[in-house]
C-alpha cells in the first residue's frame, strides 16, 4: 500500500522543472519570468506558509485572494471531508444531500432575512446564477417583465466568467474580451479618497449614491432589474463606503422595484470584523453570493443565497403548458459534490466555535492603528479598511495624489515579499492606479503577527521610496 508521504513525494527540481514546462499560472505575465524561478507553495500552517525551496512567509493575503480565513492546517476540515467522501462523494444537485442540506440551513440561520441556497462552484459562478435569476424572472414574472439588466459599480469585481466580467467595473480586468455581455451598465465608485464628483464628505449630499438614480433613469427604469455590489469593494482598492451609503441605494432601489445582490465572496465569513460586509450597514439585500471563505478555500464552493420572495418568482405550475419551462433551468455538475459543503460546515464550525470574527475585529483595528504609523513615510496617501482587510494607497504626490508608477509599486510589494510577508496588491485592474497594497490575514492572526506584517511593509516602503 502506497502510504501518505509517499504520495507526496517528489523531486523538487523536477517539480521546478515541471512548473516551467507545463503550468500556466493565473494573471502571471509568464514572458517576465522565463528566466526565473517562480514560487511554488507545498505546506501551511496557521499563517505560515513554505516554499519548495524551504522559505517561509508569514501569509498576510489569507492565500493570494483573502479566502483561507481559518488559516492553514486544519485537520479536521480535511477529516471530515475524508469521511463523508468514503460515505457518499457525489450526487447530482437534482437531489439533496445530507451536508448541502445542513449547510442550507445554517446559511439561512445566519442570514436569516434570506430564504432559500443555490449551490455552485466559484463566486463567478455564483453571480452568474444571481444575473440568470433576474434574467429569467424578467421573461415569466408579469411583475418584473422586461426588467433584465444589472448594474454594476465602478472599481468592483464580481468574476472571470463573461457575465461576471461584463458586471466588473475594472477596465483592464475587461480588456481583450470583448465583446463582452449586454444588459449591463456600471454606476460610479464609493471611494471618498478619489471621489468622482470631486467633493468632500460629509458635505458631499452622498452624490456617488445618488447617481444610481440617474443611471437607473437613463437605462430606463423598466428595464433595471438588479444592482450588484460588493459590500466593502475588494480587488477595486478597499473601499468601505459611508455609513449613509446603503440605506440611499437601498431606497433608490426599492423606489424603482430594482432588486440588490450584495456579493458577499470575499467580506463573508469574518473578514471585515463583522459575519457579514453588508452587516457594517443598514441594508437588507435580496440576494447574496458566497464563495472563497465559505470554505476557507479547502473545497471549492459558492452560493447564491436569496429572498423567499425572489424563490417564489420560480414556483410556476409545470403542468400547466404555459409555465411547463418557468421554473430555474440552471445545473452546475459539481454543485452536486458533498464535500464542499461538507467542509464549509467544519469551517463555520471553527469560525464560531473559536469567535473569530471577533478576533478579526479587535485584531482588525489593532492592524489599521498600527498602519496608521506609516501615514507619514514618503508614498503613503492613504490608509483605510475595516476588520481584517486593510488598504494602502501609494502616491508619488500626497498633494495632487497621484499615483506612483505601477514599476516602483511592484518593487515595494517584491521588497514586503523578500521580509518574509506575502501581501496583496490591486492587479491590473484600474488603469493607472494599480497602486493599492491589501492586507487580509486568516481571522486568526495575533498581534505579534501584525506587528510583524507592518515593520516589513515599513521596510519594503524606507527600502524603495
Ligand atoms: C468580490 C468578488 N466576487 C467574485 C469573485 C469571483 O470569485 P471566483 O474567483 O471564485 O470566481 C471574486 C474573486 O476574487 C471577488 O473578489
Amino acid at each position: 500500500m502506497t502510504s501518505k508521504t509517499d504520495r507526496l513525494a517528489y523531486d523538487v527540481d523536477s517539480i521546478v522543472r515541471a512548473d516551467k514546462e507545463y503550468l500556466w499560472h493565473h494573471m502571471k505575465p509568464h514572458k517576465l519570468f522565463q528566466d526565473q524561478e517562480q514560487m511554488i507553495i507545498v505546506e501551511g500552517q496557521g499563517l505560515i506558509v513554505k516554499d519548495i525551496r524551504g522559505k517561509e512567509y508569514l501569509d498576510a493575503s489569507s492565500g493570494g485572494v483573502w479566502s483561507v480565513v481559518v488559516g492553514y492546517g486544519r485537520d479536521s476540515i480535511a477529516e471530515a471531508v475524508c469521511a463523508q467522501l468514503k460515505k457518499m462523494p457525489y450526487f447530482a444537485g437534482v437531489v439533496g444531500n445530507v451536508p448541502a442540506i445542513q449547510f442550507a440551513q445554517k446559511l439561512i440561520e445566519l442570514l436569516p432575512r434570506l430564504g432559500k441556497v443555490y449551490y455552485s462552484n466559484s463566486g463567478s459562478e455564483a453571480n452568474e446564477k444571481a444575473f440568470k435569476i433576474v434574467r429569467q424572472a424578467a421573461c415569466i414574472n408579469a411583475g418584473r417583465k422586461g426588467r433584465y439588466k444589472v448594474l454594476y459599480r465602478d472599481r468592483d469585481y464580481h468574476g472571470t466568467t463573461l457575465g461576471a466580467l461584463s458586471a466588473t467595473g475594472q477596465a483592464e480586468r475587461k480588456q481583450d474580451f470583448g465583446p463582452l455581455c449586454d444588459g449591463f451598465a456600471g454606476f460610479p465608485h464609493a471611494l471618498c479618497y478619489r471621489c468622482a464628483f470631486d467633493q468632500n464628505y460629509p458635505g458631499c449630499n452622498m452624490a456617488c449614491a445618488r447617481a444610481l438614480e440617474d443611471v437607473i433613469l437613463k437605462e430606463g427604469p423598466d428595464s433595471v432589474g438588479a444592482i450588484i455590489v460588493e459590500p466593502i469593494t475588494a480587488g477595486g482598492g478597499i473601499i468601505v463606503p459611508v455609513p449613509e451609503y446603503y440605506p440611499l441605494l437601498e431606497s433608490i432601489c426599492k423606489k424603482y422595484g430594482v432588486l440588490m445582490i450584495m456579493d458577499e465572496v470575499v467580506c463573508g465569513f469574518g473578514r471585515t470584523g463583522k459575519f457579514w460586509g453588508h452587516d457594517h450597514f443598514d441594508v437588507d439585500p435580496d440576494m447574496v453570493t458566497l464563495a472563497k471563505g465559505l470554505t476557507s478555500s479547502y473545497e471549492a464552493l459558492s452560493a447564491t443565497v436569496v429572498k423567499e420572495s425572489v424563490y417564489e418568482l420560480f414556483l410556476n405550475d409545470p403542468a400547466d403548458p404555459a409555465d411547463r419551462l418557468n421554473y430555474f433551468r440552471d445545473i452546475s455538475t459539481y454543485g452536486g459534490c458533498t464535500s464542499g459543503m461538507t467542509a464549509a460546515l467544519e469551517s463555520t464550525r471553527i469560525i464560531e466555535q473559536e469567535d473569530l470574527v471577533a478576533n478579526s475585529r479587535k485584531m482588525g483595528a489593532y492592524l489599521l492603528d498600527r498602519l496608521m504609523t506609516l501615514h507619514d513615510l514618503p508614498l503613503v496617501g492613504d490608509i483605510r479598511g475595516q476588520g481584517l482587510f486593510c488598504g494602502i494607497e501609494f502616491v508619488a504626490d500626497k498633494k495632487t495624489k497621484t499615483p506612483i508608477s505601477e514599476k516602483t509599486m511592484a518593487q515595494i510589494v517584491a521588497q514586503v515579499h523578500a521580509e518574509g510577508v506575502l501581501v496583496g496588491r490591486t492587479n491590473t485592474s484600474l488603469p493607472g492606479n494599480n497602486t493599492i497594497m491589501n492586507l487580509a490575514p486568516a481571522l486568526i492572526v495575533t498581534r505579534d503577527q501584525i506587528d510583524q506584517m507592518v515593520t516589513a511593509i515599513k521596510t519594503g516602503i524606507e527600502k524603495i521610496g
